[in-house]
């Protein structure tokens, strides 16, 4: 860090305190007498979102046109650590050209459920594989000088009720699962800022929470940069910068500044703590503004091919059978599906981009040579009866030798701020898909959307391939794999469940009120179905090719494994081969087994590469919440290698000398973890894991509502608290109803916003007094 000391040594109080927070909803505030510029921050995480007029954090107002990049949950389908790294740089240069000195990504929360609302921003239910991948967005972004900012830290699992809810983990879950990928992003990606999250994690805010910011990110991890609060997830200012939260964003009209100021001239607050935070501060805005002098000139149509071609890597291509792909030029086509005019193609909220253009992949396929014999729209997008579209469909599809049919999830099902209510495709297009099944066998299923689906009709049609969203350049890329100019190499980075009651934490999620318990602690995705060998539709890592592998001769030692992979198959491909270790006598519960390395190779046909996979030193271990450290069972580990966590084709053994940490996992009192038994985790095991008894999940709905409450508590209120809950839904139902999903959105987050958000996100314009009555009125009933 450069020595900032003289400069922090000539500013007033109030103007440290001023660095601390936002000047506006994008930037933070200059100090034109010191010439400390303004820097500006702006979403991320798969495109710039740069606001030129009104701002707002949940994608209503435009922003200036940018590359749409597949979103995170899409890239992480590539596997591909380079091109993560490359699409990173991309958006770091188009940043940079905009002067932005930070980009509020990437996501990296973990898929606990597949109803989170925000899954399509984030990566994978994998903590490896997330932290391997969000340290190379890290990396390419920053690598033009400006600041990356890895979001949401930590354990921000849910929408619902996302700025108040208190996530309950237990420590080994939320260090092997929750904070792993943050852990990778910190200390190899080196991100120059971090954005914690607006929930509670086990009691406190994430932003004032010492344990997550002072023990783990600065202690363990030696975190360099600046903590930014989420949009107006700050609570009590003082706390939060004592925990080491620096920058609050957007702008509070100066209230949280003056608390600042009160705070260290009554000694709550040591100035020491504030000139470190101002630190931080100064190091970020010169860094970054330094880097913003001399930027490159984007060309567009140059990201525009890049957005197609890291489309193409991630496209996964569930099923072939009878080899149906890639098409053949003889076959008659007929394409069905709204997807196809219009593309899905990114998620909604505060990632959404104004693309500088945008592929579709009914225009993608006229231009090719393909006998089309007709498109047919085949079901109302937003849901609905229509016989008429369905008989066109039907009878289009008579007169084809192939039906290419596209389908997925709306711009309403998948959004930030709300979670899913299901697992499911719309009603039409599942009775769609099962009528054209009945008249037809060469049916290719299509898919966009941004986190795990059900698929009834899996078996009913002969090939699926997932786009996932596929950013503005996605449905050429989807072009590319069915006609086999590209040949398909993603696989699945999350599990799809047969039904959505499998999934481990579908008896707990979300938490309604309250908190939200993690009683299925580790065993989120593969962690539980692997174990418990509950049949998948599709596993964890699995992904179709045009080709076929090989794998042989495997060596292994505690640092690394050895092997081959041939392409044995006619064209060229590529491979993502996974490492999975599996303790075999371990004395604490595990789940069966756990990725720990991967790689992505390009083979020729009858090509053959030695490929090696280095073990890290998390790769044998777990964390011991009893001794606070990570811990190694010394014993038996088989190294298992792989097409996909259910394809195994290689494993060998290695004895591995651990450091035998006592540990107090007690086999009959948690009986149901060593079971992987987690859909019934009773109180008392669940408060044996956690070492402590968790708060009531519910509401006190007899409680008088205070600053830390919000609109939807009103639900259990009478008179004005009730008539206000009852207004806010229904505008949230109104808007859903006429197709206005993202300003239902912004209502949902008025809904769930404490009431001391109020006066500093309407910076001032609504007063503490103001809050002060209306909180007096809902409490008179
Ligand atoms: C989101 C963040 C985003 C911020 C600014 C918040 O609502 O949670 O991911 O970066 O808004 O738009």
């Amino acid at each position: 860090m450069t020595n900032y000391k003289e400069l922090i040594a000539n500013m007033t109080l109030e103007e440290k305190a001023s660095l601390m927070s936002g000047e506006n909803f994008w930037n933070t505030k200059q100090i034109d007498r010191l010439r400390i510029p303004s820097i500006m921050l702006t979403d991320g995480p798969h495109g710039l979102r740069k606001q030129g007029g009104k701002a707002d954090h949940l994608g209503l107002n435009k922003s200036i046109p940018a590359t749409c990049f597949p979103t995170a949950a899409t890239l992480a389908n590539s596997w591909d650590l380079d091109l993560i790294q490359e699409v990173g740089s991309y958006l770091g240069k188009e940043a940079a050209s905009e002067q932005v000195s930070v980009l509020l990504g990437p996501g990296l929360n973990i898929k606990r459920n597949p109803l989170c609302g925000r899954n399509f921003e984030y990566f994978s239910e994998d903590p490896y594989l997330t932290g391997k991948l969000a340290a190379n967005m890290v990396k390419g972004i920053q690598s033009h000088g400006i600041a990356a900012c890895p979001k949401h830290y930590a354990v921000n699992s849910q929408e619902h009720m996302r700025m108040t809810i208190d996530e309950v983990v237990d420590e080994r879950a939320l260090r092997e699962i929750y904070l792993e990928g943050f852990r990778y992003a910190v200390e190899e990606g080196k991100p120059k800022t971090i954005m914690t999250s607006y929930n509670k994690v086990n009691g406190e805010y994430a932003n004032e929470n010492h344990h997550l910011m002072q023990d783990i990110l600065y202690g363990e991890w030696d975190f360099q940069g600046v903590a930014v609060t989420d949009w107006g997830g700050n609570n009590d200012r003082v706390e939060g910068l004592k925990a080491g939260n620096q920058l609050e964003m957007p702008s509070t009209g100066g209230i949280t500044d003056k608390e600042i100021v009160e705070a260290v001239q009554t000694g709550e607050l040591q100035v020491e703590v504030l000139d470190e935070a101002v630190e931080r501060m100064l190091q970020l805005i010169f860094e970054t503004t330094n880097a913003l002098q001399n930027t490159e000139k984007v060309d567009y149509e140059e990201h525009h091919q890049k957005a197609i071609e890291a489309a193409r890597k991630s496209i996964v291509l569930l099923k072939n059978d009878k080899a149906t792909l890639p098409l053949k030029k003889e076959q008659k086509v007929a394409i069905i599906g709204d997807f196809a005019e219009n593309p899905r193609y990114q998620g909604a909220g505060s990632s959404l981009i104004n693309p500088t253009k945008l592929d579709n992949a009914l225009d993608a396929l006229q231009a090719t040579d393909l006998a089309i014999i007709g498109y047919e729209q085949g079901f109302k997008r937003f849901g609905g009866k229509s016989e008429s579209l369905k008989k066109r469909a039907l009878k289009l599809a008579q007169e084809a030798d192939v039906v290419l049919l596209f389908l997925g999830l709306d711009e309403g099902s998948e959004a930030e701020g709300i979670d899913r209510a299901d697992m499911k495709l719309r009603d039409n297009q599942l009775e769609l898909v099962k009528e054209l099944a009945n008249v037809h066998d060469h049916i290719v299923v299509v898919l966009s959307g941004g986190s795990a689906i059900e698929m009834p009709f899996a078996e009913d049609v002969q090939a699926i391939v997932h786009g996932y969203l596929g950013g503005q350049g996605g449905a050429t890329a989807i072009r590319d794999v069915l006609l086999g100019d590209y040949n398909p190499s993603g696989k699945l980075a999350e599990t799809y469940a047969l039904k959505y009651e499998d999934i481990p934490s579908a008896p707990y999620y979300p938490g309604l009120e309250a908190t939200s318990e993690h009683r299925e602690s580790i065993y989120i995705g593969y962690r539980y179905f692997d174990t418990k060998k509950v049949p998948v539709l599709f596993p964890f890592g699995h992904g179709l090719s045009y080709t076929e592998f090989a794998y042989s001769d495997l060596r292994v030692s505690e640092q690394s494994a050895t092997f081959t992979i041939r392409n044995i198959g006619e064209v060229a491909g590529e491979e993502v081969a996974q490492l999975y270790i599996k303790p075999t006598n371990a004395s604490v519960f595990r789940a069966n087994k756990e990725l720990k390395g991967f790689i992505k190779v390009h083979l020729e046909p009858g090509e053959s590469k030695e490929v090696k996979i280095e073990l890290d030193d998390h790769a044998f271990s777990y964390y011991n919440s009893f001794h606070h450290c990570w811990s190694i069972e010394t014993g038996s580990y088989e190294i298992q290698v792989g097409s996909s966590i259910d394809d195994i084709r290689l494993s060998a053994v290695v004895e591995v000398q651990g450091d035998d940490t006592e540990h107090h996992y007690n086999k009959e009192a948690l009986k149901p973890y060593y079971q992987a038994d987690v859909h019934h985790i009773g109180d008392e095991a669940f408060h044996q894991l956690l070492g402590w008894t968790p708060p009531n999940p519910l509401w006190d709905r007899k409680a008088k509502l205070g600053y830390n409450d919000t609109i939807a508590q009103g639900k259990y209120k009478k008179g004005f608290g009730k008539l206000l809950y009852i207004v806010v839904l229904l505008a949230k139902k109104f808007l859903f109803f006429i197709r206005k999903p993202l300003l239902a959105n912004n209502v949902m987050f008025v809904m769930n916003m404490p009431f001391r958000q109020i006066p500093r996100f309407s910076q001032g314009k609504i007063s503490e007094k103001m809050v002060d009555r209306v909180l007096k009125l809902i409490n008179f009933w």
